[in-house]
């Protein structure tokens, strides 16, 4: 039977992990996996991660079953840091991740409304079209990015006209994967009016809250959308935030119209993470919890938190200035004005297999460059290798 089954396509990241742990020669510059990473090259674990982490365990006693929906502490807390507020609309439960959180939430679309089609734009994070797609949604691309490196928002709205009623749409809440390029507040409000005159659907990705703008300001699109609309639905992740990416943070979330609806659809959630993996884990959300609750660890973890946001933003500055000098040009504006881990380099293939081969400078195949990944001392030796790319 299995070896009818074909190999999957490789994933380019994964890929390109391997072919750079494979890589022999010294100050290798890796821009391709999307995880933070500190000047030093390294994914700390956040100071009130760690403290939480020895408080649990020193107060833990058992081990033993929670709820399907997980944590009801934890719910509540992450209802709060997203929205603002508790709210008996919500209905939400506890995931393995945001992936996993997508999966649900978007499980929940292929139950409701199988003929669903989920909008996702181009491009986007190359999970969410997989996900949708393996649960037998269709999937239609809308267009997303201007010439220039922002949002072009009028053919993203023009695409949208085509959708039905019953239709989801997929947004990145702020810190969009790959192009850091963010819907403004007039576009969330623009999206949020076609959404309640078409009867669509938003599904919200929410992985990077607090490496943007700020922690309310990149969830204020969200907030937007949850005050006007009846259903809004929210995959949100624990790994980028609180830096808990193997604990498997997240939570699937949507807003209802009413009270009776939401106990009706957290109840559907709750039976759908039973039949696809039963109990979500709990370390990382306890973690969550322990410090959203906790005045002290709390503020310690906001103070971290706004320190990466500084340290993502000034390599930002950093690397536009380093390439306006080496390439002798403009046009690098969009790459600070755009918020997160990630940036698009207008780069054609043989260009980023010339950085990686002849610079050692690896970013993933279609120019996605992690901005975490650079260093002081890493900059100038980047743009210089651009620079030098560019002019074949
Ligand atoms: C846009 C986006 N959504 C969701 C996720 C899911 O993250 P995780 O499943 O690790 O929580 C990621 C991770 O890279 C992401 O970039």
């Amino acid at each position: 039977m299995l070896g009818a089954l074909a190999a999957p396509a490789p994933d380019p990241i994964i890929a390109l992990m391997q072919r750079l742990a494979a890589d022999p020669r010294d100050g290798r510059i890796d821009l391709g996996v999307g995880v933070y990473r500190d000047a030093a090259g390294r994914t700390p674990v956040m100071g009130a991660v760690a403290a939480a982490e020895a408080r649990i365990l020193a107060a833990q006693q058992t081990k033993g079953y929670l709820g399907l929906a997980g944590d009801p502490g934890f719910l509540a807390a992450m209802v709060d840091l997203l929205l603002g507020a508790s709210s008996d609309r919500v209905a939400a439960v506890a995931t393995p991740g945001g992936s996993g959180a997508l999966r649900q939430v978007l499980a929940l679309v292929a139950q409701a409304n199988p003929d669903a089609q989920v909008w996702i734009g181009v491009p986007s994070w190359p999970n969410h079209a997989a996900i949708a797609e393996g649960l037998g949604l269709a999937v239609r691309p809308h267009a997303y990015l201007d010439a220039g490196g922002g949002v072009d928002t009028a053919a993203m709205l023009a695409d949208l006209e085509g959708a039905r009623a019953g239709d989801v749409v997929v947004l990145h809440a702020s810190c969009h994967n790959p192009s850091g390029a963010d819907l403004t507040g007039d576009d969330w409000a623009a999206v949020a009016d076609l959404c309640a005159r078409r009867g669509l659907v938003p599904l919200v990705d929410v992985a990077y809250q607090g490496f943007g703008a700020g922690l309310e300001e990149d969830v204020a699109g969200l907030r937007h959308l949850a005050g006007g609309l009846p259903e809004v639905l929210v995959a949100a992740s624990g790994s980028k935030s609180f830096g808990l990416y193997r604990e498997r943070v997240g939570l699937a979330l949507a807003l209802c119209a009413g009270p009776a609806e939401a106990g009706r659809v957290g109840a559907a959630l709750a039976a759908l993470n039973r039949r696809n993996f039963a109990f979500p884990p709990d370390h990382g959300a306890r973690v969550v919890t322990t410090i959203l609750r906790d005045p002290v660890l709390c503020a310690d973890w906001r103070a971290e938190l706004a320190g990466i946001r500084r340290r993502v933003q000034a390599n930002r500055s950093a690397l536009a200035q380093a390439l306006r000098v080496a390439t002798q040009g403009a046009g690098f504006d969009a790459l600070e004005r755009q918020r997160g881990m990630f940036s698009l380099l207008d780069l054609a293939p043989d260009r980023i297999e010339a950085l990686r081969e002849r610079h050692a400078i690896y970013l993933v195949p279609d120019g996605r460059i992690n901005i975490a990944g650079l260093t002081p001392a890493t900059i100038p030796t980047v743009a210089t290798a651009i620079a030098t790319v560019l002019r074949g």
